[in-house]
C-alpha cells in the first residue's frame, strides 16, 4: 500500500490545536464549514464581557455602559477594516449570514416588482435561496439560476449570459459550502453592474479562509457568520454600501432603531442602528472582535495557504482509494466533499466518528446542488486553522476502513 499522505510543509504551526479547548482528546475535527471551534482567547473575551465588563450599550449613563458602548463600536470599526469597508456605518450586526440575507430580502427586496429578476446559482445554501422565494411569493419576482462548470464552480460565463435589464440582484456564495469553489466576485460585480443589478455575496465560507476586500471586489452587499470565523454563534455581519443602506427601510421595529416615536409618527435612526432593533448581542460582538484579532494575528494569507495544503493532501489521499468519488474543484477553499460507492454518507460519518474523526454527512443545506450532483447527500471534510496532516491521515485511514467494512475496493488506483 502506498503512503496515504504525501508529506507537505504546512505553514501554520500545527500546535494551534492547543489554543482550542474544544479539541481535547486527539479529536480530528473536520467540520469547520459547519461551525469552527473556539480559541481560548474568544472564550475568555466572552466570559469577560459577561463578567467584569458587562453592561448594556448605547443607553446607560454610567461609566461601565459607556465603556462597553465604546468597545462595541470599536468592534464595528474592526469588522469594517477586516472586510475593507469604507466606514463602520456600513456594518450591521445581525444574528448570522441567514439573518443578513433575510434583512436584505425584506428591506431592499421590497422595492422589487413583478417581473424583476434575482439571479442565484445552483450551488447556493438554502439561506440564499429561500429568502428570495419568500420575496417571490410577496412580489412576483422571477428567480434565475446560474449553472455550474463540470468541476463544480459557478459557471461565470453562463451566469453573465443570464443577466437581463430586469435583473436587479445577483446573489451568490463567494465560496461554496459543499464544493469549496471560489467565484471571481469582481468579474460578477462588473457584469451585474453592467445591467444595473447589485451583487450580494454570501461570504460565510470565504471570510474564515481568505482576506476580503469588499471595495476591491466591488460588491454591494456582503454577509458572514461569526461562528464560522472562530467566533460565537448568534452574531454575524451584513455589510452594504452606505448609500444603499441609507436607501433601505427598517425591517424590524423596536428600541435603538428610532429617532423619535409618537403614536402619530415615528422617525428612524440612520444606518446601521436603523437595522439593529432591540438590545444587540453585546457579548457576541466582543467574541467576534476577539476572533478577528486571533485570525489576523495568524494572517489570512497564511490561513488560506495552510488550508490549501491540507485540502490538496486530502484529495490526493482519498483520490487513491478506489470507489471514492471526489466532488468540487482541486483548488477548493478548505472544503472537500466525497462519496463512497454503495455507502451512505451517514455510515461514512458514523464509522469515522468511531476513530475520532468528525466530518459532516448530509445535504449541507444545499438540496438543489445534491440533485444536480445526483446524490442524496455527500460526506464533507472541511479544514480550519487547527487541522494538520495527522488529521488528513486519520481521515484517509478512516475512509479506507469504511471501504473494508463495506467490501468496496482498496487503495491501488
Ligand atoms: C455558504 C453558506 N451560507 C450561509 C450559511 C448560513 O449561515 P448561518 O447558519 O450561520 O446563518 C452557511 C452555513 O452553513 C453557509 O455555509
Amino acid at each position: 500500500m502506498t503512503a496515504l499522505v504525501t508529506p507537505l510543509k504546512v505553514p501554520v504551526a500545527s500546535n494551534r490545536k492547543a489554543d482550542f479547548p474544544g479539541l481535547v482528546g486527539n479529536w480530528a475535527y473536520l467540520d469547520t464549514a459547519a461551525t469552527a471551534q473556539k480559541p481560548q482567547v474568544v472564550i475568555d473575551a466572552i466570559a469577560k464581557a459577561y463578567g467584569p465588563d458587562y453592561a448594556t450599550v448605547h443607553r446607560g449613563v454610567y461609566e461601565r455602559s459607556a465603556t462597553m458602548t465604546m468597545r462595541f463600536e470599536e468592534a464595528r470599526e474592526k469588522v469594517a477594516r477586516f472586510i475593507g469597508a469604507a466606514s463602520a456605518n456600513e456594518i450591521v450586526f445581525v444574528r448570522g449570514a441567514t439573518e443578513g440575507i433575510n434583512l436584505v430580502a425584506n428591506s431592499w427586496g421590497n422595492r422589487l416588482q413583478a417581473g424583476d429578476r434575482v439571479l442565484l446559482s445552483a450551488l447556493e445554501h438554502h439561506s440564499n435561496i429561500v429568502p428570495w422565494q419568500l420575496l417571490r411569493d410577496r412580489t412576483g419576482i422571477e428567480i434565475d439560476v446560474a449553472p455550474l462548470t463540470g468541476d463544480g464552480r459557478i459557471d461565470e460565463a453562463a451566469l453573465e449570459a443570464l443577466l437581463t435589464p430586469r435583473t436587479k440582484l445577483v446573489s451568490i456564495a463567494h465560496v461554496s459550502n459543499v464544493l469549496g469553489g471560489v467565484v471571481d466576485l469582481a468579474r460578477i460585480a462588473r457584469a451585474a453592474h453592467g445591467v444595473g443589478a447589485l451583487l450580494l455575496a454570501d461570504g460565510c465560507q470565504a471570510a474564515p479562509h481568505m482576506s476580503i476586500d469588499v471595495q476591491a471586489l466591488d460588491a454591494d452587499f456582503y454577509v458572514f457568520s461569526g461562528h464560522k470565523l472562530y467566533g460565537p454563534t448568534g452574531i454575524g455581519v451584513l455589510w452594504a454600501r452606505a448609500e444603499i443602506l441609507e436607501s433601505m427601510p427598517p425591517w424590524q421595529g423596536g428600541g435603538a432603531m428610532i429617532e423619535t416615536v409618537s403614536f402619530e409618527k415615528t422617525t428612524y435612526a440612520p444606518p446601521p442602528q436603523r437595522f439593529e432593533a432591540g438590545t444587540p448581542h453585546i457579548t457576541g460582538v466582543m467574541g467576534l472582535s476577539a476572533a478577528i484579532d486571533y485570525v489576523e494575528a495568524i494572517g489570512l494569507g497564511a490561513i488560506a495557504a495552510h488550508e490549501a495544503h491540507l485540502v490538496t493532501a486530502a484529495r490526493e489521499a482519498l483520490g487513491r482509494i478506489n470507489s471514492v468519488r471526489l466532488f468540487g474543484p482541486a483548488d477548493s477553499a478548505g472544503i472537500l466533499s466525497f462519496a463512497i460507492e454503495g455507502v451512505h454518507p451517514h455510515d461514512i460519518g458514523t464509522i469515522l466518528d468511531e476513530s475520532g474523526v468528525a466530518i459532516r454527512a448530509g445535504h449541507h443545506c444545499a438540496q438543489p446542488l445534491m440533485a444536480l450532483l445526483g446524490v442524496p447527500a455527500t460526506a464533507r471534510a472541511s479544514f480550519g486553522i487547527y487541522n494538520d496532516l495527522d488529521d488528513v491521515a486519520r481521515l484517509a485511514a478512516g475512509v479506507e476502513r469504511v471501504t473494508r467494512i463495506f467490501g468496496t475496493a482498496g487503495t491501488d488506483r
